[in-house]
């Protein structure tokens, strides 16, 4: 018989307090119960303490939090006492000074901002949402409700809205279906899913928030639960949304639009954006599992420049590792890593290696070792070590809801970044388990002193790990910006990490649900999100793969990656005409960068998603709501990827306004749908009239070549178009301090004029002296150009391009006829 020693340390078994998240769970000696579904009765009344008005049926509270003028959260403690404020997702619930008033008549108490209401029904407890004009957006279907304490054990919370016929729905992070999530139903519990199949769910993420979409208004609703969630979204009934969870509290927030755009920004408020990334990580990656040995990394760096391909990334999967313990090097393989990341990065590569969180069970490995004398790693409720095979065999598991070992695995990283590890892939974070899939609820959490099972932790384990991982990396670097990447993750992950969709596979069915998954999860407040290119699993041909490249150029994290029993997976493995094309457009990717990074820079200060699906461009258009295939990068380029072999030529819907195809600077008008030819070395890319582009000259590497002058397409529109353009060094912390400029360009023109202006924010100064002009679309051949009120007369007019360069301190530039 095997003997273990319980562990002396856990002081006191969790309560149900901290078990369920709850105060109020009956006696369990009571015995078995039906299931008994209690819903609020009527109101009897209402306390307001500053910005939080509390409601009471006699027995359950609501609270009524306004947050912003167009964020209102409500919580119910079925019992009267609510849970402490603690939220992973939402680190500060920032209410600043808002103005607000209350409202009392026969039927209802409201409460009212500058932006919206917030309904309560005095008769069934009903809560609803309206706009200014008092029009309903959201409204419950039948008061918030809960089960406590049933047969099954479990306490469980739910909300239910009513559902509009014509209402859509969006979000909800990787789902791997249709964009539209109208009539689904979506269970969130973070899940290693190999091979995912169309449809099939949970998946790697929760993002437990959607946005809503009736009669051209869009909402929000965030319900922030990390315990196993549900969403139903007039599946069961077409009336009728839903979402409920498992445990902890009912508690979401209503967030405004009316456009989808100001529902994303509005999440973005609540969960945070994501930091900006350093330049070089938005160039094209290059990983499989695994580049091993080292001459294996040397001869993949080496066909890149070679044959001039760009790239940035390489990476290092498991087996770099010692028998896959973490922070630690198998020797045979990798005998002197840190002049083989050395020499990489003489030659322009960044390192990225690959962390899981399972720690071999060994005690002659020292993190283990350490881990374990520090009482870091999770135990069971029996206070037995939570157990389970990953790569390395027996592994026991950090407990990253708790601070102090997030602090201690943050500080695991200096060697590697000593020896120029310049990134880190967090992966199977779920976390994983071979055989179990993952932790059984019963293991404990600290949940950074919110202690609760794995229940409640689940959700939120991957996030935390990478967290840690950044926060790390962060003081490591010193003021260098650390690269992330985590497969699992829960709401406000994007502080943290980029992501990757998972183990996909090599089809053309993979590619369409990549494509719709990244658009879904940069709606969902994730917005440096990939594929990985070609299928981790499976052989692509040369035309799927090539066609991926066109795609994953477009994507806001561009990283090949495939499964150790695949073939040669570079971008020159299928031959030509493969290489070739793969190669125009890596350039293209390298080209943009400077659109890609002010794009970045819009969404990390102001929360605009990266990726838009046209429904976003267009929400008033109900057609949109349906279609998936077209997206805009940013604000100003829109992409249609093509999703089929053997396809040339496809249909490519255009929103209302004018649209330059970039490929032969035609102009065409939107609003309709346009025939593109597609052949393999083409897809769409439309630019939207007005747009400044700005462009960098190739490079093999981000900072290969001191850029001596900054290309800007300026596209001519007969309506007045803004564009920003962020610059800044690219890799430090600097424009936390305001070391950046912000440019924005207006455009605008009519028969005989073009006008180009520009304004300048911030305390950066770029190195370059000058910008090339290159303007498209002039509907009449220039004379006269007039810059700050001086003659201009060095300027080429060809073949419908009006070329030159002039300083880039200029504030306004007059084309004229
Ligand atoms: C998981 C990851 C995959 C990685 C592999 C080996 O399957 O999702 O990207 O290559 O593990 O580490």
């Amino acid at each position: 018989m095997e003997e273990k020693v319980l562990n002396p340390d856990i002081e006191v078994p969790l309560t149900e307090v901290e078990e369920e998240g709850f105060r109020h769970l009956n006696n369990p000696a009571d015995g078995i119960k039906p299931i008994v579904k209690k819903y609020l009765g009527s109101p009897s009344g209402v306390e307001q303490s500053g910005n939080k008005f509390y409601f009471t049926d006699g027995e359950a509270k609501v609270e009524v939090v306004v947050v912003t003028p167009e964020i209102i959260r409500v919580r119910v403690a079925p019992h009267g006492v609510f849970l402490e404020e603690f939220s992973y997702a939402v680190p500060k619930l920032e209410t600043k000074k808002v103005k607000f008033d209350l409202h009392e008549d026969i039927a209802e108490f409201r409460i009212s901002t500058e932006s919206i209401n917030c309904h309560i029904s005095k008769k069934d407890f009903f809560i609803s949402f309206s706009d200014q004009e008092l029009r309903i957006t959201s409204m419950d279907a039948v008061p918030m409700h809960w089960e406590e304490n049933t047969q099954f054990g479990g306490y469980y919370v739910f909300g239910t809205k009513v559902c509009h016929p014509q209402e859509t729905f969006f979000g909800l992070g990787d789902k791997a279906t249709e964009l539209n999530l109208r009539g689904k139903r979506f269970k969130n519990w973070n899940t290693d899913a190999y091979s995912f199949a169309w449809n099939q769910d949970p998946l790697y993420r929760t993002i437990p928030f959607y946005i809503s979409v009736n009669e051209g208004v869009a909402h929000g609703i965030f319900f922030d639960n990390t315990f196993k969630s549900q969403f139903d979204f007039g599946a069961e009934d077409k009336t009728k949304t839903s979402f409920w969870a498992d445990g902890g509290e009912l508690q979401y927030y209503y967030i405004h639009g009316p456009h989808m755009m100001d529902v994303v920004k509005r999440y973005h408020i609540l969960t945070g954006t994501h930091p900006m990334p350093p330049l070089w990580a938005l160039g094209y990656h290059q990983c499989r599992w695994s580049y091993y040995p080292e001459s294996k990394v040397r001869a993949v760096t080496k066909g890149f420049r070679d044959k001039k391909i760009p790239c940035d990334g390489i990476y290092l999967d498991i087996d770099y590792m010692d028998g896959y313990r973490c922070f630690t090097w198998n020797r045979k393989y990798f005998p002197d890593p840190r002049k083989m990341i050395k020499e990489l990065s003489d030659q322009g590569f960044k390192t990225v290696v690959i962390i899981d969180p399972g720690i071999r069970v060994d005690d002659n490995y020292a993190i283990f070792k350490e881990g374990k004398d520090k009482k870091y790693f999770c135990r069971r409720s029996d206070d037995y070590f939570m157990e389970g095979h990953v790569w390395p065999g027996r592994c026991q598991f950090p407990d990253f809801t708790n601070p102090d070992v997030r602090e201690w695995w943050g500080g695991l990283f200096d060697e590697l970044v000593d020896i120029g590890v310049a990134g880190v892939w967090n992966d199977m974070n779920e976390p994983a388990v071979f055989g179990a899939g993952t932790f059984p609820d019963d293991v404990r959490h600290q949940y950074d002193g919110h202690r609760g099972s794995h229940r409640k932790a689940h959700n939120v384990y991957g996030m935390q790990m990478v967290r840690s991982t950044y926060d790390g990396l962060r003081k490591l670097m010193k003021n260098k910006r650390p690269f992330t990447i985590t497969r699992a993750g829960y709401s406000g992950l994007q502080r943290y990490a980029s992501v990757w969709t998972g183990d996909n596979v090599a089809s053309w069915e993979h590619m369409k649900l990549g494509n719709i998954q990244c658009q879904r999860l940069s709606m969902s407040g994730v917005p440096f999100c990939g594929t990985d290119i070609g299928g981790f699993s499976g052989e692509p041909d040369g035309e799927l793969f090539t066609r991926w490249i066109q795609l994953g150029t477009f994507t806001p994290f561009m990283r090949s990656h495939s499964a150790g029993d695949t073939k040669e997976r570079e971008p020159w493995s299928f031959g030509e005409p493969y290489t070739t094309i793969n190669r125009k457009f890596i350039e293209l990717r390298y080209r943009l960068l400077p659109y890609l990074y002010s794009t970045f820079w819009e969404h990390h200060r102001y929360g605009f998603p990266i990726l838009r699906p046209v429904v976003m461009q267009e929400q008033d258009v109900q057609s949109n709501h349906f279609r998936q295939d077209e997206f805009t990068y940013g604000d100003k380029i829109l992409i249609c990827p093509v999703l089929d072999p053997g396809i040339a030529r496809r249909t490519v819907y255009l929103p209302k306004g004018d649209w330059y195809n970039f490929w032969n600077s035609e102009l065409v008008e939107g609003g309709k749908e346009v025939m593109v030819e597609t052949p393999l070395d083409i897809i769409p890319i439309f630019v939207k009239a007005g747009s400044v582009i700005p462009e960098y000259p190739v490079q093999q590497y981000v900072g290969e070549k001191e850029i001596e002058e900054v290309k800007l397409n300026v596209y001519y529109s007969d309506y007045e178009v803004n564009s920003f353009y962020f610059e800044d060094y690219g890799e430090t912390f600097a424009y936390e301090q305001d070391i950046y400029l912000e440019k924005k360009f207006i455009v605008n023109g009519d028969a005989g004029q073009m006008t180009i202006s520009q304004s300048l924010e911030g305390l950066y100064t770029p190195r370059y002296e000058n910008y090339h002009f290159s303007v498209t679309g002039l509907p009449f051949k220039p004379s006269n150009i007039l810059v700050d009120n001086k003659w201009f007369t060095n300027f080429t007019y060809r073949n419908d391009k009006l070329e030159f360069r002039f300083t880039k301190n200029f504030k306004h530039i007059k084309i004229m006829k």
